[in-house]
């Protein structure tokens, strides 16, 4: 007997393809707009991987203020929309043949991201010393990320809405304290 004679094997078969069509069709009406608030719609209710991050997601401040998904975990400019299209792609394809992992796995966004809106963050170092403030160059000269001390910042509804609070300075400027 052939594996597609198999019941089991036409049924799987016929749900991949519904889902297929499905996702493909919603897919390629997100495809055309570029518009961040679309795709986060797109990455955030078709596929159930996502659930838990758009859950959070509509939570956090960044949502309130119409930051969407594509935002932080897409590079900036024209090559990242189109590498992300690609990728995009391939996760669909991954989705309707059931090889996502759920909750979905995903690279942390790169400060490359936060800066393009958080620009007033990356202030000089000497500026940042005298008032005390954590946003200095030389926590990133010494390889700390935004996500070092803002992990959550999105996807953890304790502290979404929330900025970190400075006790964790202490781990690393116990010497400092009263400096800080
Ligand atoms: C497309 C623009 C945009 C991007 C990209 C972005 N942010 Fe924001 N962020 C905002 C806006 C708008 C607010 C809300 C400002 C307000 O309410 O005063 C905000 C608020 C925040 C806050 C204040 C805390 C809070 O939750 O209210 C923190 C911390 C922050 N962003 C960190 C980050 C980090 C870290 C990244 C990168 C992973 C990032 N942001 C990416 C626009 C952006
Ligand atoms: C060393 C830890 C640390 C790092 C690294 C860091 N932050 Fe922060 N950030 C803080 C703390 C703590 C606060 C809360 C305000 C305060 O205590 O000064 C904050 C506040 C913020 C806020 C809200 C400030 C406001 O004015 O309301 C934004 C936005 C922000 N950070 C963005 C960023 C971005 C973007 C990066 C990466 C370029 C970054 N932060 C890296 C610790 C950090
Ligand atoms: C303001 C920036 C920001 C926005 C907007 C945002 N994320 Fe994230 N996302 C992050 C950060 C930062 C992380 C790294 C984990 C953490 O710090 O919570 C992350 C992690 C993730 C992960 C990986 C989780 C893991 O355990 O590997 C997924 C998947 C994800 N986000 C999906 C989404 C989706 C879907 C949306 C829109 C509905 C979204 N994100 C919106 C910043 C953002
Ligand atoms: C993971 C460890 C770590 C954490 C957590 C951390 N720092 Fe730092 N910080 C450093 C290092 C390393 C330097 C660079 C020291 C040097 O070059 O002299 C530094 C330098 C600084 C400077 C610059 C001092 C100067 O002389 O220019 C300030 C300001 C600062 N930190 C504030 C903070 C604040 C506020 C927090 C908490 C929100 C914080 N740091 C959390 C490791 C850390």
């Amino acid at each position: 007997m052939k594996l597609s004679d198999l019941p089991e094997f036409k049924v799987k078969l016929k749900h991949v393809a519904l889902a297929g069509v499905a996702c493909i069709a919603l897919y390629g009406v997100s495809y055309g707009m570029i518009e961040a608030t679309n795709q986060t719609t797109f990455c955030g209710e078709s596929c159930h991987e996502m659930d838990p991050m758009y859950q959070t997601w509509q939570h956090s401040a960044h949502a309130q203020s119409g930051v969407g998904c594509a935002d932080c975990h897409e590079k900036p400019g024209l090559q990242g929309t189109i590498e992300s299209k690609a990728k995009g792609t391939k996760e669909l394809w991954l989705h309707v043949t059931g090889q996502v992992p759920d909750p979905i796995k995903m690279a942390n966004p790169s400060d490359t991201n936060c800066y393009t809106c958080h620009q007033d963050k990356m202030l000089n170092a000497e500026t940042a010393a005298a008032a005390k403030d954590p946003h200095t160059m030389k926590h990133f000269e010494n390889g700390m990320t935004c996500n070092t001390c803002h992990s959550g910042v999105v996807h953890n509804d304790k502290t979404n809405m929330y900025v970190p609070s400075r006790e964790r300075c202490y781990t690393c400027h116990l010497d400092a304290m009263s400096k800080l």
